[in-house]
């Protein structure tokens, strides 16, 4: 520019009146907001003849300068409308373009989700700890690797009983701890909610125990089973009975009738085994239960030796427990033929059960 001739006010006016039509050319042809950008700098940046038209006021007389000075700023008013009404068109279209690019075809079918679905034996573990905290118990857990003492000496199970052998227990290979097996019943957790409160004690102890069996269509090495323990003063078997009356109800529907024979378990005393009348044939006989009664559980008035092993004054408080198997009552309540299909993996069976609720 150095070397052009000085700029005079007519060179000035038609740069303008050209940079104008140039200008808003530029922007319209700009199809990006980046092509725009581009064009900005050619027609209104440093180096664009509008911006040497600025300069060379600078070097024009007074006179000049006042009326050019009035050129330039229309000019550039006009510029930069023309170029905010591009940005503005442009900026529109690719907004519309994202939301294109994101639209959904909201005719196309939905994909299906698999829903997952409890376990039987969850519901029915749920079902039956649902009763007992209508009833006012609370739930306890207990450890499934237990000790000696509290799976069994506790227990009143005397050394030489049977279901202390390598045959019945599973005892699991920790060195320095040959006092750990595998607990044999949920009675286990009895004790340890025994030593760690003062009666009255109400609560039920869902959980796992492990036996050695060969597993078949009534049997497996791993079960899970409930037990209900209430010690207080003055509880009597008809508090039990009542218990399990409200029990099988709950479970098996109105009507259902309990009964009690006797048997023998070494932490009660009395002891019984529990039958419930059949939900299918009440009482008359069918597939289901064959004489009309369905054996359901042990139970018993917890034995003065037991209170006194947790530290209770068996003089003051009584009580009374029962234990019951969680795969049996699943068989009966949904009709299922073999307990090992419960712990198959046959996603079949298992979709057969209630949803996640
Ligand atoms: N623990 C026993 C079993 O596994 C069941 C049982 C019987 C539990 C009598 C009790 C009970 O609490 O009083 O076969």
């Amino acid at each position: 520019m150095l070397d052009s001739p000085p700029m005079d006010a007519s060179d000035a006016l038609r740069i303008l009146d050209e940079e104008e039509g140039r200008g808003a050319q530029a922007f319209r042809a700009a199809t990006t907001l980046d092509e725009l950008e581009a064009a900005q700098v050619t027609v209104l940046g440093r180096k664009a003849p509008f911006s040497e038209v600025q300069r060379a006021l600078g070097a024009m007389s007074e006179e000049d300068r006042r009326s050019l000075g009035k050129a330039v700023n229309e000019t550039r008013s006009a510029l930069e409308a023309a170029l905010a009404g591009r940005r503005a068109e442009l900026e529109g279209e690719a907004e519309t373009a994202l939301l294109e690019a994101d639209l959904v075809d909201l005719t196309l079918p939905g994909r299906r989700l698999r829903e997952g679905s409890l376990h039987p034996l969850t519901l029915v573990e749920n079902e039956i700890v649902d009763v007992f905290m209508r009833l006012g118990f609370t739930v306890v857990e207990g450890p499934e690797v237990e000790d000696d003492w509290h799976n069994f000496q506790a227990l009143n199970i005397p050394p030489d009983h049977p279901a202390r052998t390598m045959k019945d227990s599973i005892y699991p290979s920790v060195p320095g701890r040959p006092d750990l097996v595998l607990r044999t019943e949920t009675s286990a957790a009895q004790i340890r909610t025994m030593q760690s409160q003062e009666p009255p004690v109400y609560v039920v102890h869902p959980g796992r125990v492990y036996r050695r069996e060969t597993p078949d269509a009534t049997h497996l090495p791993v079960f899970h089973q409930v037990e209900c323990l209430a010690v207080d003063e003055g509880i009597t078997f008809a508090d039990l009975k009542g218990t399990l009356e409200a029990m099988a109800r709950a479970l098996f529907g109105e009507g259902r009738r309990v009964r009690l024979a006797p048997s023998f378990f070494p932490f009660v005393e009395p002891g019984a085994q529990v039958e419930v009348s059949c939900f299918k044939c009440d009482g008359v006989g069918c597939v289901v239960c064959g004489n009309g009664w369905i054996e359901m559980l042990g139970a018993g008035m917890v034995h003065p030796v037991v209170l006194e092993n947790c530290g209770y004054d068996s003089e003051r408080y009584t009580g009374f427990a029962f234990g019951m198997g969680i795969e049996r009552v699943a068989l009966l309540r949904y009709g299922i033929p073999d307990m090992r299909l419960l712990v198959d993996t046959d996603a079949r069976v298992l979709a057969q059960f209630g949803a996640v609720a």
